[in-house]
């Protein structure tokens, strides 16, 4: 495994980083909480010791499991959790629900920030994930309802009291990132960051990468094209929000797969998957901390955990993005 400072801040992480979101079951067509503690650990030995979650996945799930899965050596690991979307229903739901009592706990979430709002948050997120400090903490996307002081200031308050090590945003723009620097120390900005999908290089990452701050790599695979498992005329779950990604459709995934032949050489040469060979693609990328890597059983975490490993020549980065240069995808 690779390490790798987070912004200016003195914790470590792992450039492979456990993404928590599936876990939580919630938009994931449900989680099986044993699969995914033996994840979270199966992933520890192979060198992930840093894992990203926030409330909303699983409406608290997420954080259960993960609290589950640190018990016992919470020293070890590196806890990212965010703050931010919250849901009407209150209180801790640790059972996985239906589809459709999901679908309705969907209409009743909304973003806050106001200051009193994110303290309540922190306390509640401490308690899921039974720990007394997040290492990192993170506003999950700008909310209208304060302004930016208003969220900084509360960071500024937990970081006093010891109860986050670090913060951070995420889904910020330059501008919101640049405002909320002016008040706080902000280590990085989550954003999503994949092969396909490189917009933030043209402003954010040089701006970050400048002032040694992060870049925290959200959906590197494309949730999951990016391995090469979907066919034009796969069939994707009614309720898999992947179903209205334009990266799902028919033409794109096309595309993909045959810019995926065309680098699946370098892959075999190396004896690694697709997947593998992305995910190092993504890490080595100018300004990219770490990709955040979803998986919900150790099979994944495994092989996604192996992908830091792999050691690319030049020659075969430039054959990636040449290859890539040449990609062109649908917009709609
Ligand atoms: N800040 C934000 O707003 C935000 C938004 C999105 C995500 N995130 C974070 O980023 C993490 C990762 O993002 P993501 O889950 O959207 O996307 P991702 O990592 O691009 O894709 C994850 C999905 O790809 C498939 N997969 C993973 N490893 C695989 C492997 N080795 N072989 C084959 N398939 C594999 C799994 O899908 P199957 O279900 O098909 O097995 C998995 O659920 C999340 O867990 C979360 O922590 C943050």
């Amino acid at each position: 495994m690779v390490y790798r400072e987070l912004g200016n801040s003195e914790i470590k992480v792992s450039a492979i980083t456990f993404g928590a979101w599936a876990i939580g079951g919630f938009m994931w067509g449900g989680s099986d909480e044993k699969e995914a503690i033996e994840a979270i650990s199966h992933g520890y030995d192979f060198g992930v010791t840093s894992i990203d979650t926030a409330p909303i996945y699983g409406m608290g799930l997420s954080e259960e499991l993960v609290g589950k899965a640190v018990k016992g050596k919470r020293n070890q690991f590196q806890i990212m959790t965010k703050f931010g979307i919250r849901w009407k229903q209150q209180g801790t739901q640790t059972e996985f629900r239906s589809q459709a009592e999901y679908d309705r706990l969907m209409s009743q979430i909304y973003r806050t920030a106001r200051k009193e709002s994110i303290i309540e948050e922190c306390e509640n997120s401490l308690r899921r994930l039974g720990t007394d400090y997040i290492d990192y903490y993170q506003h999950h996307r700008p909310a209208e309802d304060a302004p930016v002081e208003e969220v900084m200031e509360a960071l500024d308050r937990l970081l006093d009291q010891g109860k986050i090590r670090a913060a951070g945003v995420s889904n910020y723009s330059l501008e919101e990132f640049k405002k909320g620097e002016k008040y706080l120390q902000l280590e990085a900005n989550q954003l999503p960051y994949s092969m396909v999908k490189r917009d933030i290089e043209k402003d954010m990452i040089p701006y970050l990468a400048d002032r040694n701050k992060g870049v925290i790599a959200y959906s590197p695979l494309q949730r999951g094209v990016l391995t090469g498992k979907f066919k034009p005329d796969s069939h994707l779950a009614e309720g898999d929000h992947r179903k209205n990604s334009r990266f799902f459709k028919s033409e794109n995934i096309r595309r993909i797969n045959a810019f995926l032949d065309k680098i699946q050489p370098i892959a075999e040469d190396h004896n690694v998957t697709l997947a593998q060979l992305v995910l190092n693609w993504t890490i080595h990328q100018r300004g990219i901390t770490v990709a955040l890597a979803g998986a919900r059983n150790p099979r994944q975490i495994e092989e996604n955990a192996r992908a830091a490993d792999l050691q690319l020549t030049s020659y075969e980065m430039n054959t990636i993005n040449k290859n890539l240069e040449a990609l062109e995808l649908e917009t709609e």
